[in-house]
């Protein structure tokens, strides 16, 4: 047997992604930029997949900026909104994905932004009291939290930030790459300047990404070229993967709460398998479904004697699932996240992520290997 979990990842494209791709692929090879029928047939392509992911998200078409994934995404809207807004603080947390961390990172190391990092509790929540804090002290902030952790699944309530951000007029950047396709993301309700798409997250294509900006926010290019992306992103378009994201996106807002049941389904039962077949299991992150994505279950093993072997044996086994462990003092690999909410480094931490074609009879297959695997060296 043959078991992928690992959805957190990335995710198999969706057969009906496949076939809008491979249509356009066979019928539509024309550049968007060219005025003649070949290229306009093409434009039509992309602005009808901007229209569609705007939509599902109760945005403008024009808030909409096709990338070439999360990082991307992510790194423009951090760049972009802290350079040409003249932003000289930072708040994020020790959590981000590096496509945050690292962007700000270097934006420090350059001088353009001084950076406070939220303090974070052992469940992965980050301190709203001295975010507030932090921005009465710096009205005029830049703020990237994400909403859900790719790690520990842990979720932020970014209605609530968002609001605190209006307040002390803070630009805020979420990066939603792991609960988009998952969550309805409605941006009539929730007021946010920048949020970020991948579509190899929802099972649409890899290298496509979009960026939604707030038509409020004013920035610069992300790429000087040509007037691509209405003169925001210069580069012929990604056509095939723009098609795929948007048809990807539209399949999950369609079948969403089917599939959120389904999936959740799947991690409690899981954690309960777990809990009755293995000894002192813990779990990394909240457990609370109202609070962490349904698609992530990070969980931390007694044996320690075999951390290093862990994911190595799955593998073995034909389990495809990820992990680490929290880095032990003097080094720096390992999982930064896993290390900033204060797991026991010694015990080895796998990250199993589940998709809608995950099934209970892959849980019992895994959860039984996992026993052996605990109860031979444990
Ligand atoms: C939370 C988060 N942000 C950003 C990214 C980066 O996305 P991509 O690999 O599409 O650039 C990922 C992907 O793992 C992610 O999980």
């Amino acid at each position: 047997m043959q078991v992928y979990f690992d959805n957190a990842a990335t995710t198999a494209l969706d057969p009906r992604v496949i076939e809008a791709m491979v249509e356009t692929m066979e019928k539509h090879f024309g550049n968007p930029s060219s005025i003649h029928a070949h290229g306009r047939q093409v434009k039509t392509l992309i602005e009808r997949a901007r229209k569609t992911v705007a939509g599902l998200l109760n945005a403008a078409p024009a808030e909409i900026f096709f990338t070439s994934g999360g990082t991307e995404a992510d790194n423009t809207a951090i760049v972009r909104g802290i350079v040409d807004n003249r932003i000289s603080h930072a708040i994020t947390s020790p959590l981000e994905h590096h496509a945050v961390l690292h962007t700000l990172q270097a934006l420090e190391k350059q001088g353009v932004t001084r950076v406070s990092m939220l303090q974070v509790d052992k469940e992965g929540h980050v301190d709203v009291h001295q975010l507030e804090q932090l921005l009465k002290e710096n009205p005029r902030s830049f703020v990237s939290l994400m909403h859900a952790n790719n790690e520990i699944g842990t979720l932020t309530d970014i209605e609530y930030v968002s609001g605190l951000c209006k307040e002390h007029q803070a630009i805020f950047h979420s990066d939603t790459v792991q609960t988009m396709g998952h969550y309805p993301h409605d941006l009539t309700k929730l007021q946010i300047d920048f949020i970020t798409g991948a579509a190899h997250k929802f099972h649409g294509p890899k290298g496509a990404g979009f960026l939604y900006v707030n038509h409020n926010m004013k920035i610069n290019p992300f790429l000087y070229g040509g007037a691509q992306e209405r003169n925001m992103r210069g580069g012929t378009e990604n056509v095939y993967g723009i098609v795929g994201l948007a048809r990807a996106l539209e399949i999950s807002y369609a079948e969403m709460a089917e599939h959120r049941r389904y999936i959740q389904g799947l991690k409690d039962y899981m954690v309960a398998r777990l809990k009755e077949s293995i000894q002192d299991v813990r779990f990394n992150g909240d457990m609370d479904p109202e609070n962490s994505l349904y698609t992530v279950l990070n969980v931390s093993f007694p044996c320690t004697d075999i951390a290093d072997m862990m994911l190595f044996s799955l593998d073995i086994a034909g389990i495809s699932a990820s992990g680490g462990s929290a880095c032990s003092s003097g080094s720096d690999i390992g999982s930064h996240v896993l290390t900033a909410i204060g797991t026991d480094p010694a015990r080895p931490n796998v990250r199993f992520s589940f998709c809608k074609n995950n099934t209970r009879e892959e849980i019992d297959f895994v959860v039984h290997k996992l026993r052996e695997l605990c109860m031979e060296k444990a």
